[in-house]
């Protein structure tokens, strides 16, 4: 596969953001007013719950102008109200040169949406590996998705892919990213999996209280508690537990 000259996207930071009210008093999201270092093929937010990770991912794919349910730029189902008050103050920077060949935003929370979605507007199922999404299990319909219709040429926008996924289908989805971004594509990925943050050249940035930081893997939160509780379960459940 011919590396395209991705990363797409280089950089994006916001603009003019109020300090008050949902979503910019988040560290997370106010922290984006001194930009977000986007240029490399895989680009990870890990960071507790309520951080501002899918506010950020999904005020990204808003701006990248991808339905903000999920899927990709023809996609325009939408079965809730969705306010992105942020996408409109971000302001995204992409490397001079070719565009994506495929934009996609998946959230594994609204799959089953854009499962539908996918039999509503016909067409061959090539992309999902000749099967309907309805007819698969959450799971098997993710990985149909990425082994499939993702290729070297496209944008990827992430939202905890892993919760649809095994271990064994984490690691599935770890050697498709690792190829297609080698190969040329790029990932922005939200997501608590260890395993997909192992992803190799993957930016890691992790979202606090503090706003967002940069880690290493071995200092990224999700590595260094799952390491610390498979080392010594009964250790952790004696604290959670008191006894
Ligand atoms: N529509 C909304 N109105 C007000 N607050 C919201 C809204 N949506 C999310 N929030 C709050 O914004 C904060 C950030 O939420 P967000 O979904 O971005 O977190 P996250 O880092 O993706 O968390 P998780 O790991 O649980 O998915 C949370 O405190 C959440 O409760
Ligand atoms: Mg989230």
């Amino acid at each position: 596969m011919a590396n395209t000259g991705a990363p797409f996207l280089r950089s994006v930071h916001a603009e003019d953001l109020p300090e008050r009210g949902w979503p910019f008093a988040i560290p997370a999201v106010a922290a984006l007013a001194g930009g977000l270092d986007l240029d490399a093929a895989v680009v990870m937010l890990c960071g507790d719950n309520g951080t501002g990770k899918s506010t950020i991912v999904e005020a990204l794919a808003v701006e990248l102008g991808v339905n903000v349910e999920g899927g990709s730029r023809h996609f325009r189902f939408a079965t809730r109200e969705t306010e992105t008050p942020l996408a409109e103050h971000l302001v995204v920077t992409r490397r001079a040169g070719p565009r994506p060949a495929d934009t996609f935003f998946l959230r594994a929370e609204t799959y089953f949406n854009v499962a539908t979605e996918v039999e509503r507007l016909g067409g061959p199922l090539d992309s999902y590996g000749g099967f309907s999404p309805h007819d698969r299990s959450h799971g098997e319909g993710f990985l149909d998705l990425v082994t499939n219709r993702f290729g070297p040429g496209g944008l990827y926008l992430l939202d905890e892919p892993e919760s649809a996924l095994s271990v064994h289908g984490c690691l599935a989805l770890l050697t498709v990213m690792a190829e297609l971004a080698a190969a040329g594509a790029q990932f922005i990925v939200a997501t608590h999996s260890p395993v997909l943050l192992a992803c190799p050249g993957a930016r890691i940035y992790e979202t606090g209280a503090d706003g967002i930081e940069r880690v290493d893997y071995d200092r990224a939160g999700p590595v260094t508690l799952t390491r610390g509780f498979l080392a010594d379960p009964q250790r952790y459940l004696h604290h959670l537990l008191d006894r």
